[in-house]
C-alpha cells in the first residue's frame, strides 16, 4: 500500500505555493494524496502567522487529529511554514504530538524529514537562523528557496501558477512578522524564473503570477555591474511561447516605478492589474506602521499607475484599528477609499503579534467592536465603489480566462456538453461569470458584459464580431446574494487567502 499525505495550507499565496511543492516532492517519493486525514500517513499543516486567528485555525487543526495519532501512533503529523519558523517550542508544547516542524526556508528537507521521524519516533526540526541570530549573509544562506521542477499534477488548475521570484522581506512594517518568518528579501536569478515559467509553458500553462512579497522591489544583481528589475523579466516573459498572462502580487507603494508601469502598459501579456497596499489613509498610522510613505504620496503613485496605464485597475489592503487609530484618522482611511476608485479592497482588523515592533512599542488600544465596527463602514464604502465601477462596464467586451465553475456550480457535475455556470478573470482582474460549457476551461474567452454587482461581472459569451453564441442567459443580480457569489480571494484566483483556510485537495492519482 503506497502512503498517503493529507495536507492544510493558511495563509497568502507563498504557502499555497510551497504546499503544492511539498506535496508534489511527496508524490515523487510515492506518496498518494488524499482528502481524509483519518486516512493519511502523513499529515501535514502549512501555516500563517499573520494574525492572531491564522494561527488559532492551526492549534485547533492539531488539536482535531490528535485522537487520529492517537489510534494510529505510526502515523506523522507536520508543522511547515512561517508559524513553524517563529514559534517552533511553542508548537511541540501546545501540541506534543507534532513530529514535524520546518520553516518556510527548509521546506526541501521535508521528505527526508518524515522518514526520519518515521523511523526514530523522535521529533524532527529543520529552522532558519532568527534575523538577530548571525549576520545578514549567513541568515539569507539559512532561508533556502525551494523551487524544484513543477509538477503539472499538482496543481488544482494545471493552466494557472505561480512562480516565485522573490522571498523575505526588509520593510519592518511595524505590525507584521513576515520579515522573521520568511527571512531577508531575495531576489531569485531571472534565468531561474525564465526557465520554470518555459517549463510551465511547455506543461500547457497559459497563466503565472509572480509572487513576493514586495515584488515591484525586485532587483537581481548580477555581481558584474548588471542588474535585472521586474520589468526585464516582465519582457523576458511577454517572449515565452504559450503564456498568455503574467500577474504579480503583491506591490509596495513607494516601489512603483515608471519602468515597471510602461511594462504593464505595453507587454501585451501583462495583466492590468496592481494589487498596492495601502494599509491606512492617514499620515500619522502610516509612520507608527513604517509604511515609510504618506497619504499624498501614495494619492500620487496612484495618479502616475492611472496615467501610464491607461484602464489598469487597482486594489488594496487596509488595516483598522491600529493602534492609536482615533475616530479622525479613520475618517481619513474612509476619504481615501472613497477617492480611490479600487476595484476591491482586503480589510483587516489590526491583530498585535508578539515579537513585532508595534507589539513593543504601542498599546493594542482600539476595542475590538470598534474595530469590527470601521472594518464594516470601510467595506460599505469600497463595496459601493465596486459596484459603481462594475457597473460602469456594462455593455462593454472583456477577455476571459476561463477558470471553471462558478461558486454557484460547483459540486455538480456536469456532462461535457451541458451549459454550467463558468467563472473567470478579465485582463483588468474582473471576476466574470457566464453560461457556457466546461469544455470552455482553461481557454480565453469574449465575454460580453450585461450585469454586474459588487464583486462580480455577469455577461455572455460572444464570437466573432460581437455576435453571441448560443448560451441561455437571464440577467439576475439576485445572483449577488452574497453567499453564491465569486467574491474576491486575498488577492487573486487561487491565492492569498488570510482569511479564509485553503485545502489543497489535488488531483494525484
Ligand atoms: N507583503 C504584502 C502583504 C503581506 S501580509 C504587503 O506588504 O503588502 C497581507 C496583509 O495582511 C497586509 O497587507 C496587511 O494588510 C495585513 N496584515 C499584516 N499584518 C497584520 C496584522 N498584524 N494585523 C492585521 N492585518 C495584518
Ligand atoms: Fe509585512 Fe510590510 Fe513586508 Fe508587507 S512590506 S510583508 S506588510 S513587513
Ligand atoms: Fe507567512 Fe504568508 Fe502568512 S508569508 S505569515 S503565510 S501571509
Amino acid at each position: 500500500m503506497p502512503r498517503t499525505v493529507y495536507i492544510e495550507t493558511v495563509g497568502c499565496q507563498m504557502n499555497v505555493l510551497d504546499s503544492e511543492l511539498v506535496v508534489a516532492a511527496l508524490h515523487k517519493a510515492g506518496y498518494q494524496i488524499s482528502d481524509q486525514p483519518a486516512d493519511a500517513d502523513l499529515l501535514l499543516f502549512n501555516t500563517c502567522s499573520v494574525r492572531e486567528h491564522a494561527e488559532d485555525k492551526v492549534y485547533s487543526a492539531l488539536g482535531r487529529v490528535a485522537p487520529l495519532k492517537r489510534a494510529k501512533p505510526g502515523t506523522v503529523v507536520g508543522v511547515l511554514g512561517c508559524m513553524a519558523q517563529k514559534d517552533q517550542e511553542l508548537i511541540r508544547k501546545r501540541a506534543p504530538h507534532v513530529d514535524l516542524v520546518v520553516g518556510t526556508g527548509q521546506l526541501a528537507r521535508v521528505p527526508e524529514l518524515v522518514e526520519k521521524a518515521r523511523e526514530t519516533g523522535q521529533p524532527q526540526y529543520a529552522l532558519s537562523l532568527g534575523r538577530a541570530d548571525a549576520g545578514r549573509h549567513a541568515v539569507e544562506a539559512s532561508f533556502v528557496s525551494f523551487d524544484p521542477a513543477r509538477d503539472s499534477a499538482a496543481r488544482p488548475t494545471p493552466f494557472q501558477a505561480f512562480v516565485r521570484v522573490q522571498f523575505g522581506c526588509d520593510k519592518f512594517c511595524t505590525y507584521c512578522v513576515v520579515p522573521s518568518t520568511r527571512g531577508p528579501e531575495q531576489s531569485r536569478h531571472p534565468d531561474h524564473i525564465l526557465a520554470e515559467a518555459t517549463q510551465l509553458a511547455g506543461q500547457g500553462c497559459k497563466e503565472i503570477t509572480l509572487i513576493g512579497q514586495t515584488v515591484n522591489s525586485y532587483e537581481f544583481d548580477h555581481g558584474d555591474g548588471r542588474r535585472t528589475r521586474l520589468a526585464d523579466v516582465l519582457a523576458k516573459l511577454d517572449a515565452v511561447t504559450g503564456l498568455e498572462r503574467v500577474r504579480f502580487v503583491t506591490n509596495f507603494p513607494k516601489d512603483m516605478t515608471d519602468d515597471l508601469l510602461q511594462a504593464v502598459r505595453d507587454l501585451k501579456t501583462v495583466v492590468k492589474y496592481l494589487h498596492v497596499p495601502a494599509q491606512s489613509g492617514c499620515d500619522e498610522v502610516l509612520k507608527r506602521m513604517k509604511r515609510l510613505y504618506t497619504v499624498g504620496e501614495y494619492r500620487d503613485m496612484l495618479a502616475r499607475c492611472r496615467e501610464l496605464v491607461p484602464g489598469v485597475s487597482v486594489s488594496s489592503d487596509f488595516i483598522v484599528g491600529f493602534c492609536g487609530e482615533t475616530e479622525a484618522s479613520f475618517q481619513k482611511t474612509m476619504e481615501l477609499v472613497r477617492e480611490a476608485r479600487f476595484k476591491n479592497s482586503f480589510i483587516f482588523k489590526y491583530s498585535e503579534r508578539p515579537g513585532t515592533k508595534a507589539a513593543e512599542r504601542y498599546a493594542d488600544d482600539v476595542p475590538e467592536d470598534v474595530k469590527k465596527r470601521r472594518n464594516n463602514d470601510l467595506l460599505a464604502v469600497q463595496n459601493a465603489n465596486s459596484l459603481a465601477d462594475h457597473r460602469a462596464q456594462i455593455g462593454q467586451m472583456v477577455e476571459v480566462l476561463v477558470e471553471g465553475p462558478s461558486k454557484r456550480a460547483q459540486g455538480r457535475a456536469a456532462a461535457g456538453g451541458e451549459v454550467i455556470q463558468l467563472t473567470g478573470r478579465s485582463m483588468a482582474d474582473h471576476i466574470v461569470v457566464f453560461d457556457g460549457t466546461p469544455r470552455l476551461v482553461g481557454n480565453t474567452v469574449r465575454v460580453r458584459v450585461d450585469d454586474a454587482s459588487a464583486f462580480t461581472l455577469y455577461g455572455r459569451v460572444v464570437t466573432g464580431e460581437g455576435t453571441a453564441a448560443g448560451f441561455a442567459y437571464t440577467p439576475d443580480s439576485a445572483r449577488a446574494a452574497a453567499e453564491g457569489e465569486d467574491a474576491p480571494a486575498y488577492p487573486a484566483p487561487l491565492d492569498f487567502a488570510p482569511p479564509a483556510e485553503k485545502r489543497i485537495g489535488l488531483p494525484l492519482a
